[in-house]
């Protein structure tokens, strides 16, 4: 076991781990995150989506090793002092989650491409979502509520 801090919803988090327990476990089982959600466990789903640095990272294929000094968001960190963002009112407002299980994932993912690309084409929200999984099938509902976002 190691000792690790890592910089979590923008606060430095101090806990033990083996230096291969992936990210997702230390999130859910040592922090108490549970927002973000196991999927697949192997990469191929995007349910278990954070920000490593802005960017969105599959926490449950990234070693908690791998992290270093880089800034993970998860979604309990999404929204600022309790304010939803507005993809996240675009995401109540077009009524997008049925299970809600890959949701967060879905919010991750579209909130990182919203950051780098505040005006992306329909083509670009293809892509940017392509790899996050809904076996509800919300994928119209979740390109409008990101369009509508884009929008404001
Ligand atoms: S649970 Fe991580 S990608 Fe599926
Ligand atoms: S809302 Fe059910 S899996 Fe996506």
């Amino acid at each position: 076991m190691n000792t690790y801090t890592l910089n979590i919803n923008g606060q430095d988090r101090v806990f033990e781990a083996a230096a291969e327990t992936p990210l997702l476990w230390i999130l859910r089982d040592t922090l108490g995150l549970t927002g973000t959600k196991y999927g697949c466990g192997v990469g191929l789903c995007g349910t278990c989506t954070v920000h490593l640095n802005g960017s969105p990272v599959r926490s449950c294929v990234l070693p908690v090793s791998a992290v270093g000094t880089g800034r993970v968001t998860t979604i309990e960190g999404l929204g600022q002092n309790d304010q939803l963002t507005p993809l996240q009112e675009a995401w109540i407002e077009h009524d997008v989650p049925q299970c809600g299980y890959c949701q967060s994932g879905q919010l991750m993912t579209a909130s990182a491409l919203l950051a780098n690309n505040p005006r992306p084409t329909e083509g670009q929200i293809r892509a940017a979502m392509d790899g996050n999984l809904c076996r509800c099938a919300t994928y119209p509902r979740i390109r409008e509520a990101i369009r509508a976002a884009a929008a404001k």
